[in-house]
């Protein structure tokens, strides 16, 4: 019997969705099995001790649109790196950096597991990138495309300077409000792959 009522209610649940506003995000919907968000790591330019990446989120879910707050994404960096800056998304700690400082020069985040947030679309310019700044909003690709993707520019220390020392951070997550919390998982990792892309391009593709 307990077979049944999951049935039913499952039913119920996907009418509740066909049917409610299209602006409501649900941590699964049963309409969009496949649904999912990438997140592209392009690595654009070399630095004295890192690298300039250009990161571009993209919701190609069918019908879950991501509203403000928005999106959280996290990661988990594979060697000693430090965030210098971020333009047009900011992590949300800092954590230790008195080990890393270089005279006045204190990173942005020292975290190993850092969290960010984008930018609201009033920023001052000097901190903003293209398509940037959407107070953590995605639409949906299928519904409104132009909408359905941000992108942010961080720049790495520590992580060495060549394509044989540089390591694309692994354990990618992404959280946004209605309980979504995605997971990711690398899909391809790239020499020289997007437009303008110095070194790699690594996907990873997040879902429940
Ligand atoms: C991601 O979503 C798109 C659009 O729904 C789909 O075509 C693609 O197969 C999905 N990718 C994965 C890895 O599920
Ligand atoms: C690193 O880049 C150089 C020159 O750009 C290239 O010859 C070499 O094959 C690359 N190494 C790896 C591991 O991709
Ligand atoms: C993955 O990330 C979470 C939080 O972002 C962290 O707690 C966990 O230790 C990480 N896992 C690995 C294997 O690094």
């Amino acid at each position: 019997m307990a077979i049944g009522v999951g049935g039913c209610c499952a039913v119920l649940l996907a009418a509740a969705l066909l049917f409610s506003s299209p602006a409501t995000t649900y941590a699964y919907d049963s309409l969009d099995p496949n649904g999912n968000i990438t997140i592209k790591w392009d690595v654009m330019q070399w630095t004295p001790d890192g690298y300039a990446a250009v990161v571009t989120l993209s919701n190609y879910q069918q019908f879950r649109h991501i509203q403000p707050p928005g999106w959280q994404l996290g990661w988990t960096w594979q060697q000693k790196e430090v965030i210098w800056s971020m333009y047009g998304a900011q992590a949300i700690e800092q954590g230790d950096c008195s080990m890393s400082k270089e005279g006045s020069n204190v990173p942005h985040s020292c975290k190993k597991h850092p969290t960010v947030v984008d930018l609201l679309p009033g920023t001052p310019i000097d901190l903003q990138i293209a398509n940037c700044c959407k107070a953590g909003s995605l639409s949906a690709f299928s519904q409104d495309p132009a909408n359905s993707a941000a992108s942010f520019q961080i720049i790495v220390g520590h992580s060495g300077n060549s394509n044989e020392t540089v390591r694309v951070p692994k354990n990618f997550s992404l959280m946004a409000p209605g309980r979504m919390h995605l997971i990711c998982n690398p899909s391809f990792t790239a020499l020289a792959d997007g437009p303008g892309s110095l070194f790699s391009s690594a996907l990873h593709t997040c879902a429940q």
